[in-house]
């Protein structure tokens, strides 16, 4: 077995071969003229992972151009961050459900799909082909263990995210909470007024996503008020769009932190281990 991978998720995907003790194919990715990508993989396999997470258009397409040059190995795709996944259903008439195109296309054509922390478990449905998806509660608390915080509290901004702080904080002995968010546009969020003990204490804000940042940082701006002496970000994926990072900094976050599954400056912990241990 061998691991190939598109250009969004190259350190992922060489952790992940390291961790399986397996080569890594070097793909060489070009555009035409046009702006078309091309692909020349230097290697075959008879059975190959293929990593590659989809944050934009293109990265679509170069999961498509792998799955094409190795269309006679027995592949196993590994999305690690699962663009698209945020329009899972039909809010209005008209709108396509992105979630279910894009599994559609992906899940064909493989033996097997990983996701991680999809952002709505019924979207694996959606790959028809055997489908995992796999949760980063383990290596986030023990990265949370290594912020070395006195008795913090989780928080997850919304009733979507609960699982996951109920999860990490069953492994790290802490408590949790969670809030209520109202999505008002793109970029901002309102969040219910809620009192919670966190007077003089160390809070983590956790959530699947980092996208703009609106929903960390109108969160932290509640739980400021109410006293709490720092707040921590930890997201599992990092999307950071429209200068969520700066935004982040700018409402007094202490730190900001992701995994790899989009491959950032601040990706703290990886996927790599728990994927290995899944495949
Ligand atoms: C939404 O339900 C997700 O779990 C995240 O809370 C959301 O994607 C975060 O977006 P933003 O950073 O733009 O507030």
């Amino acid at each position: 077995m061998k691991v190939v991978s598109t250009e969004r998720s190259q350190v992922l995907a060489t952790r992940l071969a390291t961790a399986l003790n397996i080569p890594v194919i070097d793909a060489r990715w070009q555009r035409f003229p046009d702006g078309e990508i091309y692909l020349r993989a230097m290697d075959s396999a008879q059975r190959v992972i293929i990593c590659g997470s989809i944050l934009t258009s293109d990265d679509l397409v170069e999961i498509l151009l792998l799955k094409d040059t190795f269309n006679q190995s027995d592949i196993t795709l590994v999305i690690p961050y699962m663009g698209y996944a945020r329009q899972d259903k039909q809010f209005n008439v008209g709108e396509a459900l992105s979630a279910r195109a894009i599994a559609k296309v992906l899940g064909t054509d493989v033996s097997r799909v990983y996701t991680i922390n999809i952002h709505e478990k019924s979207i694996i449905n959606y790959f028809q082909t055997n489908a995992t998806d796999i949760s980063l509660s383990s290596p986030i608390a023990d990265y949370i263990k290594t912020l070395s915080l006195d008795d913090p509290l989780l928080i997850s901004p919304d009733e979507g995210a609960l699982h996951l702080s109920k999860d990490v904080s069953s492994l790290g002995n802490w408590e949790y909470d969670y809030l209520q968010k109202t999505r008002l546009s793109g970029e901002e969020v309102r969040i219910a007024p809620k009192t919670i003990p966190v007077k003089n204490r160390d809070i983590i804000i956790l959530d699947d996503i980092i996208s703009t940042g609106g929903t960390q940082a109108t969160a932290a701006s509640m739980l400021y008020k109410q006293g709490a002496r720092s707040i921590h970000t930890v997201g599992i994926h990092g999307v950071l769009a429209s200068g969520a990072y700066s935004r982040l900094t700018s409402a007094g976050i202490y730190s900001i932190s992701c995994s790899d599954t989009i491959e950032r400056a601040c990706s703290a912990y990886s996927a790599a281990s728990v994927l290995a241990d899944h495949i």
